[in-house]
């Protein structure tokens, strides 16, 4: 773990944007700023922008007005007891699901307006987590990673490249010619990261990551979204996992009957 954590600070995770991207052009590295300034975190429009958002299963008022912003670098947890409304929101920001009323604007993009065969782009733009890890069970480790890049055509010269640095950065370099049920449920579930990442997201989402892990295996994995995390990447976790979310000391959302009634940075889970 400790030289692959070495090996994967230095993974860069952004790659110049595509025709596709839905960030438009990137930001200079350095950006220079003048003393009386904001600081650049403070100037740049939010990565996520959620403005009064519902969301209705039928009778059922799932999300309730939900507005609040997410900027790059930060490690948001969104928490609240089981029907809350977490994964629904998970849903809305992947765009598995459209909000009701209200807008969700990622990278300025309202993404309640994307067509159809806009969403596959917008997705690679995401990592997407969840709380099974949706392996493929006759590939290894690298050969899973390596599947989520052969699927969107990237040439075997790149391919080879990419994984290694990947697994690097979630530590699992040396389980790379391993099955899954070879590794344990931790290591499963970084593998499942290490392919979230293949195509440099910005934006890593995740619903309940370690909710089929021991606590040891848990750690593990948070350790993993803070490291990316480190990296500037928007990490949005969505757990009910007490604990983990004390523990990370970052921004606490609390959801309640599908509505925002505590938003703390840090902050601290209660019910
Ligand atoms: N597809 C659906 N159809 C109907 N009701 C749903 C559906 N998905 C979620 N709900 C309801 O929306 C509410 C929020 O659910 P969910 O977002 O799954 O909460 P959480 O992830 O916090 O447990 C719950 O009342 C749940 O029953
Ligand atoms: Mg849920």
């Amino acid at each position: 773990m400790e030289e692959d954590s070495k090996e994967g600070r230095n993974l860069p995770l952004r790659t110049a944007p595509s025709a596709t991207d839905i960030s438009g052009p990137a930001a200079p590295k350095t950006p220079r700023v003048q003393p009386n300034e904001e600081p650049q975190s403070k100037r740049q429009s939010p990565l996520v922008e959620l403005v009064d958002v519902k969301k209705y299963y039928g009778q059922v008022k799932a999300l309730d007005d939900i507005s609040f912003c997410a900027r790059e670098g930060e490690f948001i947890s969104f928490v609240g007891a089981s029907g809350a409304g977490k994964s629904t929101l998970v849903k809305l920001l992947i765009r598995e699901e459209r909000p009701s009323e209200g807008e969700i604007r990622v990278a300025g993009r309202n993404i309640g307006a994307l067509s159809f065969a806009d969403v596959p782009f917008y997705r690679r733009k995401l990592g997407v987590v969840f709380q099974d890890f949706k392996l493929l069970p006759q590939k290894t480790v690298a050969e899973n990673v390596a599947y989520a890049l052969e699927i969107c055509d990237v040439d075997d010269a790149e391919i080879r490249e990419r994984v290694p640095k990947i697994l690097s950065l979630v530590g699992l370099v040396r389980f790379a010619k391993r099955y899954p049920h070879e590794i344990s449920g931790g290591e499963q579930q970084r593998t499942a990261i290490a392919r979230a990442l293949v195509h440099n997201p910005q934006i890593v989402v995740a619903d309940e990551p370690t909710g089929n892990l021991d606590p040891e295996s848990s750690l593990e994995v948070i350790e993993t979204f803070k490291k990316i995390n480190e990296t500037g990447t928007l990490v949005i976790l969505a757990s009910h996992n007490k604990a983990i979310v004390d523990n990370l000391k970052r921004r606490v959302i609390l959801l309640r009957d599908g509505k925002i009634v505590s938003d703390q940075n840090p902050g601290r889970y209660a019910l």
